[in-house]
């Protein structure tokens, strides 16, 4: 499955902060995963990192010198400028925010930020003292209201030692931002809110104690990523939040009532629905307020009660895709759920195979639809059976 970045224009440009050495393991992991990335430099970043650093990982030269003869034809920034799919300054200090701000154009970075129609993100990093200042914050204010995205910067230690808002943000992030934006300049998902839940649900029996399920969540996660890297807005509903991908909205539920909660009241804004969390089908009728101690324990009776069916109450006219993890009977129970839960699609596999098991990274999904329709697909990524599923989604959309 090709990356959402693969074979894209990416500008990045690069200020004078000690943080700048960080912004090399992003632009490599952008070059490893296809984008073609051209590296600006303001003369003070030059003074941290090498552009002989940057050319090594690009294979291209980073255009550092505006007064040098760098472009075939035409001024170089507006070549690069033109040419760029989505420019990202990082990290951004605040005098490059300021300059941005209000339009200076002095150095490589800026003229090419004034001169460019592609999406601007910046990620800056800064002393917390100067981004709490009020000059700043302004010039935050009055690049959001340009359109330009914020990425960070995150609370943490800081280079003078202090504790504050400031940090660059961490290289995942601003990949996964990335993604996110380059997705919705031509994902076929802009513009729909997918909703997608993930893990398993806890069923409490007292403050430390729950029933549970073996579900990990990758399968969940892997479809609100590929949903993300398709230009969806992604609302993630989900039991393992500490796991989720980046650039999606997380809403952290525990139990089955919970996540009933957070799909119905998410329900309005979104046009799918994909229950791939392992929903406990049943919870402890009256969960012990105080743990249960061991000398009251000799044979302990807990009454279950059903949880209701979270995908099959839903009435709203949204594409439904539910899953089915079978141990056995697998087309035969998928059917069944397909009927039972009134749902479009069902992704339908079988939780004993090695390569489809819980906490697998693979899997070997059978898809079943609404209008007879049965596929079984080899053994892929979960995030390539992500996409598989999101290709019938995008079908029903209509888009
Ligand atoms: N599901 C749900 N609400 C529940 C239970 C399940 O929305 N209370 C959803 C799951 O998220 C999944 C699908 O229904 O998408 C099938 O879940 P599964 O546990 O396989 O099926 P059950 O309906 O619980 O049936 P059984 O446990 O008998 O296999």
């Amino acid at each position: 499955m090709s990356s959402i970045i693969e074979n894209r224009q990416i500008t990045v440009g690069v200020t004078g902060s000690i943080a700048a050495y960080k912004i090399v393991d992003v632009v490599s992991k952008l070059v490893q995963q296809g984008a073609v990335v051209d590296v600006a430099m303001t003369s003070a970043a030059v003074n941290f990192i090498s552009p002989l650093t940057f050319q090594s990982i690009t294979g291209r030269e980073p255009y550092v010198d505006m007064w040098g003869v760098h472009g075939v034809k035409g001024e170089a920034h507006i070549e690069l400028a033109r040419r760029t799919e989505l420019m990202l300054i990082a990290p951004a200090t605040a005098s490059t925010m300021a300059s941005l701000a209000h339009g200076f154009a002095d150095d490589f970075v800026t003229l090419t930020a004034l001169a460019t129609k592609a999406p601007l993100l910046i990620s800056p990093a800064m002393d917390s003292q100067m981004w709490d200042h009020d000059a700043t914050q302004i010039n935050l204010n009055l690049l959001q209201e340009r359109g330009a995205h914020f990425i960070g910067p995150e609370q943490g230690r800081l280079a003078s030692g202090q504790i504050g808002t400031g940090r660059l943000a961490e290289s995942q992030k601003i990949i996964a931002t990335i993604k996110s934006c380059l997705g919705k300049l031509e994902g076929d998902l802009t513009g729909k809110t997918v909703m997608v839940t993930a893990g398993g649900t806890r069923e409490a029996i007292d403050p430390v104690r729950y029933i549970g399920n073996r579900s990990s969540g990758k399968m969940g996660n892997a479809l609100a990523e590929a949903a993300r890297d398709r230009g969806a807005d992604v609302v993630l509903i989900t039991t393992v939040p500490e796991t989720a991908p980046e650039a999606v909205e997380v809403v952290a539920v525990e139990s089955a009532s919970e996540m009933e909660v957070a799909v119905s009241d998410h329900l309005e804004r979104s046009e799918v629905l994909i229950m791939a969390a392992a929903v406990a089908d049943y919870r402890v009728d009256q969960a012990s307020e105080q743990k249960i101690k061991r000398e009251h324990a000799k044979n302990i009776d807990l009454k279950l009660v059903p949880n209701n069916d979270i995908i099959a109450s839903i009435a709203t006219d949204i594409v439904k895709v539910a899953f089915a993890a079978e141990t056995e009977d697998l087309i035969d129970n998928a059917k069944k759920k397909l009927l039972d839960k009134n749902v479009n699609l069902i992704v339908a596999n079988n939780v004993t195979g090695e390569m489809s098991g819980f906490g697998s990274d693979t899997n070997i999904i059978t898809i079943l639809d609404d209008r007879g329709q049965i596929e079984e697909l080899p053994v892929l990524s979960k995030y390539s059976c992500a996409m598989e599923i999101l290709d019938r989604i995008s079908d029903r959309l209509g888009s």
